[in-house]
Order: structure tokens, then sequence, then C-alpha cells
């Protein structure tokens, strides 16, 4: 059997350059070796990376009995819980996915959005004037807020002061290299490990009596909320089952561990985009000026552009993977079991035939366009897609609409923003540093 050709380089300077100059080293690959390539990476075997929208296509259409995204995404259990729908595969995959859809349907974001207006408006008044900070710490302030309130369903106060903190231990992000090195290297007395699972655990005791305190209120007649949590615990699975607490827990901190640093980075990015493109930004302006309805907000086709563009030209997750558990013919190659199929976002984003100059960041180019989803898929793909995706971009839409016309902003230090890694994600470099030269002074009122 024979893979793809790939890096001849060992396997731990193939993750070092991964981690630490990721798209640099992903485009050189593509170069070289074509589509698709292989690389190595100490512990975790071979990745078969590919990236054009028919290779795509095979991937995400492929036999889910096949192709694992639940094995390949094993790493993440001390973080989201060994009942987490990212870890399943199969029906116990589709049975958790069915339970979590409904309440995170296009149709029912509009009961978000003036939470969402409301949360943005508050965090931008905590923002300094006149000098320079990182726009992505207040990204994920608000990110988490929307996500302890829409989703959670959580009110101001001690509890939710509490949990917020205990979370935002938990969240801080290690050394990016971590995320590829297998748990049982990490597991030692005093290490940083043993310390996240510490809060990890705390964090699920919280989220327990979160839980058990809904149920006892829906149990005594009280009305069922607007919120996630309160949509899946009157949620039942085709045998008329609810969610188990175990299972609730997880797929609260799965919620949490996918949708919080993901939306706030997409978001810093949104402005990165943005500000190096100060036409872009003046058109948004003036395409959304006077509209204060957050529902209307993300009715604004210039702003749904502005967001897909972002999401192809910055994805914040570089790539996708499913593990093959039998043998399988791929590209005209017969790969053996346990390979990482892996979807390139980063690369199939950026591939000329799907998108004319692709490294122009241009919304333009999404205008009455149909969305191919094997050459953009940001989100990744087929049944695993992301269970946010209508969310996160709703989010983003209101968001951006509510800062940008209510402040005079630009990048702390002109030029294109680099590409830095975090963990998993791939963030603006210094949380894209802006300063903000002044509010406007109709929407200073509205701010205050
Ligand atoms: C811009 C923001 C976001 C991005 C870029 C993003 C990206 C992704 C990607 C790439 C995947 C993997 C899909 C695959 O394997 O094909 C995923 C899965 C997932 N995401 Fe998101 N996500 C975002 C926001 C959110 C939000 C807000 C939530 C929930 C509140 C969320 C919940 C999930 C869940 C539950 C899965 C697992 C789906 C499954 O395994 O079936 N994500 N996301």
């Amino acid at each position: 059997m024979a893979l793809p050709p790939g890096p001849r380089e060992p396997a731990i300077v193939q993750l070092v350059q991964f981690t630490q100059r990721p798209l640099e080293w992903l485009d050189d690959c593509a170069r070289r070796y074509g589509d698709p390539f292989t690389s190595h990476f100490p512990g975790l075997g071979a990745f078969v990376l590919a990236s054009s929208p028919a290779l795509i296509k095979e991937i995400f259409t492929g036999d889910a009995d096949v192709l694992h995204a639940g094995k390949a995404n094993a790493m993440l259990e001390p973080f989201v819980g060994k009942h987490s729908v990212l870890l399943l595969d199969g029906a116990p995959h589709l049975r958790q996915r069915r339970l979590l859809s409904p309440p995170m349907r296009g149709e029912r974001m509009q009961a978000y959005a003036s939470l969402i207006g409301e949360i943005t408006r508050a965090e931008l008044a905590r923002m300094p004037v006149g000098e320079p900070f990182s726009l992505h710490e207040h990204m994920q302030s608000i990110t988490l807020e929307v996500i302890l309130r829409a989703v959670f369903g959580l009110e101001e106060g001690a509890h939710m002061r509490s949990l917020r903190s205990l979370l935002l231990a938990m969240l801080e992000p290690p050394p990016a290299i971590m995320a590829f090195i297998p748990v049982r290297y990490l597991d030692f007395p005093l290490s940083p490990y043993r310390t996240f699972v510490k809060r990890r655990a705390a964090v699920t005791r919280s989220l327990r009596e979160v839980i058990r305190a809904r149920r006892a209120a829906l149990a005594a007649g009280g009305e069922p909320g607007t919120d996630i949590l309160s949509l899946l615990l009157t949620a039942r699975d085709e045998v008329g089952a609810p969610m188990t607490e175990d299972e609730l827990c997880d797929e609260l901190v799965t919620m949490l561990v996918a949708g919080h640093e993901t939306t706030a980075t997409a978001l810093s990015w949104a402005f990165a985009c943005l500000l190096e493109h100060r036409h872009v930004a003046e058109r948004l302006r003036a395409e959304i000026a006077g509209e204060e309805d957050p529902a209307a907000l993300a009715g604004v086709e210039y702003l749904d552009l502005v967001v897909k563009e972002t999401l192809r030209l910055r994805p914040v997750i570089p790539d996708v993977v499913r593990k093959t558990q039998r043998p399988v013919t791929f590209a005209g190659h017969e790969l053996p079991a346990g390979v990482s199929l892996t979807p390139c976002i980063h690369l199939a984003h950026r591939r000329p035939e799907s998108w004319p100059d692709p490294d122009r960041f241009d919304p333009e180019r999404f205008r009455g366009a149909k969305l191919d989803p094997y050459a953009w898929f940001p989100f990744g793909g087929g049944i695993r897609r992301c269970i946010g995706m209508a969310f996160a971009m709703y989010e983003m839409k209101i968001v951006l609409g509510t800062i940008l016309p209510r402040v005079e902003l630009r990048l702390a230090k002109p030029g294109t923003v680099p590409v830095v890694r975090r963990t998993i994600t791939l963030a603006p470099k210094h949380g894209t540093r802006v300063i903000i030269e002044g509010r406007r002074r109709d929407a200073a009122r509205r701010v205050a």
C-alpha cells in the first residue's frame, strides 16, 4: 500500500512546522507534492491532506462507518468529556446530533438577536479610547457571555460569575504543540495537565448544579426558557428518551469549547480584514447605516458577504480529519486502516480554480454565488458539519454590525495582520491590536 507523496523530514520536524508556521508549510507541501499529499506527526500516524473539491466531496460524502471523525477527535476527550458529540461515531453520533441540532437551526436565531446586541454594546463601552488594545480579548468576553446566556440560559448573578471564572481558568490556552501530544505523555504529578483536569472537574460540578436546578424548575411546572439548555432538557430521541445528565454536561462544555474561542477568533479576523481594507469597512458602514435592530442587522446582505469572505481567507480551523477504519481507495491510492484523511480548509480556500485571485479579500465574490460545500467549508462538512454554523455567523453579523458604526477604529500597526497558531485555531497575531480614535457622535449616545 503506497501513501501519496509528502515531506520526508522526521515526524517531529513536520509537527513543529505545522504548529509554528502552519500556512507557509501547508502551501509549501501542496506546491512540492501536489494534491493529495501525506504528512506524519509523532504518535498520530499518517495524515493525507486534500484540497480539490472532487477529493473533498469524496471524503465528506464517504461512508461514515469507515471514515470516523470521533476517533480523529479523541485528543479532545479531556476537554469535552466522553459523551461529547465530537467524540462519537456511527449511531450514537447521529442520535446526539439529532438532539442537539434543532435549537441551533437558522430560524431559531432571532430569539438571540437582542441579547447578542445588548452584550456587544456593553462590551464596546468597556473598550478604551485612544490607546492600543487587543480586540480578541473583548471578542472572547462577548462570545463567552453569549454562550453563558443564550446556550446555558444563565442570568447575571453570583452563580454566573463563579461559573464564568471557572470556565476562563479551564480555557487558558496551553502551548500549541500540546494539542498534538497524547495525554499519556502529559499526565504526571504537578503537570499543567493535572491542573487542567482539576479545573475541568470544577466546571463539571458547577454545570451539574445548573442542570439539576433547571430540571427541578421544569418538573415543578415552570416554563422552559428560550435558551439552548432548556430546549435540550425537553428534547427526546426516537425512543422518547431524554438526554442524561452526563450527556448534557459534556455537550454544554462541547458547545463552549467548540463555539467560544472559534467565534471570537473569527470576529477578530473580520475586524483585521475590514481594517486592512478601509474601502470595504466604509462600504459596510454605509450599508448598515442607521440600522438599530440587531435582527435586521443580521439580514444586511453585505455583512453576510463580509463574514463569508473572512471565513474563506482566514479560516479559524485549518483542517478537519476523518480516520480510516479499514483500507480504502482514495485518489488512486490504496490507504491502510488508521490513516487520517484530512480535508484542508486553508488550501481548499486558496485554490485559484475555485477562487480567482485567492489571496485578495473581496466580499463581492460571494454576491449571488451558490456556495459550493466542497470549495468553502470553514465549518467542516458532511454529517459532521459544525452544529453551531448558523449561530456563529448570526452572532458575527450582529457583533460586527453593532461595533463598526459606533467607533472610529484603526489597526495599531498598519499592514497585514500575521497569522499565528493558538492551540488548534489560527488567530491574528496579538489578537488584532487596534486603536479606537473616537466614538461616533450619534452612536456614543447609544453606547452610553
Ligand atoms: C466561527 C465559529 C466556528 C467555527 C469556525 C467552527 C468550526 C467547526 C469545525 C471545522 C468543526 C468540525 C466539522 C467537521 O469535522 O467536519 C466543528 C464542529 C462542531 N462545532 Fe463548530 N465552529 C464554530 C462555532 C461553533 C459554535 C458557536 C458552536 C456551538 C455553540 C459549535 C459547535 C460545534 C459542534 C457541537 C461540533 C461537532 C459536530 C459533530 O461532530 O457532529 N461550533 N466546528
